[in-house]
């Protein structure tokens, strides 16, 4: 695949920082961008809580499935922002592999996460408190683990540094 075709999915637990990640990284490499749960929310014109609650979780998943595979098939964007739980089955992992696109991880710690989705405004119907949160993210680092890249995010690492990071190793992007 030519570099000016590269297309990134960033994945990693609830509260770890997707989003702003891939926010500066089309900032950065003025790369279009789409989160997936905002994609999901637009489409299906409701919150994700409310479709969770009203639908049930396997809806979600499938709903979470078709989104996936249209921003893939039909949009420009070369930065993808996944929800937590996208990345780990393994029907999405081969979409994602099958429209060859580089997989990122954003790895961090539990207390960082947590910390994240704590004073967070969004709601997270996955996560009821700690002690499920932890189960869930410990069942899902060997998923993550399957990603092409990993790079750790921490409350010492800056995010738009890591972004920056990311945008110079894997689009080769220059930046002064
Ligand atoms: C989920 C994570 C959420 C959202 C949904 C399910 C998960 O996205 O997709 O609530 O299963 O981890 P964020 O990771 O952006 O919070």
């Amino acid at each position: 695949m030519e570099q000016e075709d590269k297309r990134l999915v960033l994945t990693g637990f609830m509260g770890v920082g997707k989003s702003t990640v891939a926010r500066h990284l089309s900032y950065l490499t003025k790369y279009k961008k789409i989160d997936l749960d905002d994609f999901i929310e637009e489409q299906e014109e409701r919150k994700i809580p409310e479709i969770i609650e009203t639908d049930g979780l396997d809806y979600f998943r499938s709903v979470e499935t078709d989104r996936l595979k249209q921003i893939l098939e039909e949009t420009e964007a070369r930065v993808i922002s996944l929800g937590g739980g996208a990345w780990t089955t393994k029907e999405n992992r081969e979409i994602i592999k099958s429209y060859e696109c580089t997989s990122v991880w954003l790895e961090s710690t539990f207390d960082h996460c947590w910390r994240n989705i704590r004073f967070s405004k969004r709601v997270r119907p996955l996560v009821k408190d700690k002690q499920s949160a932890k189960k869930l993210f410990e069942q899902r680092q060997n998923d993550y683990c399957l990603a092409d890249w990993h790079f750790v995010i921490n409350p010492g690492h800056n995010s738009f540094e890591v972004a920056k990071q990311i945008a110079q190793e894997i689009f080769l992007v220059e930046i002064n």
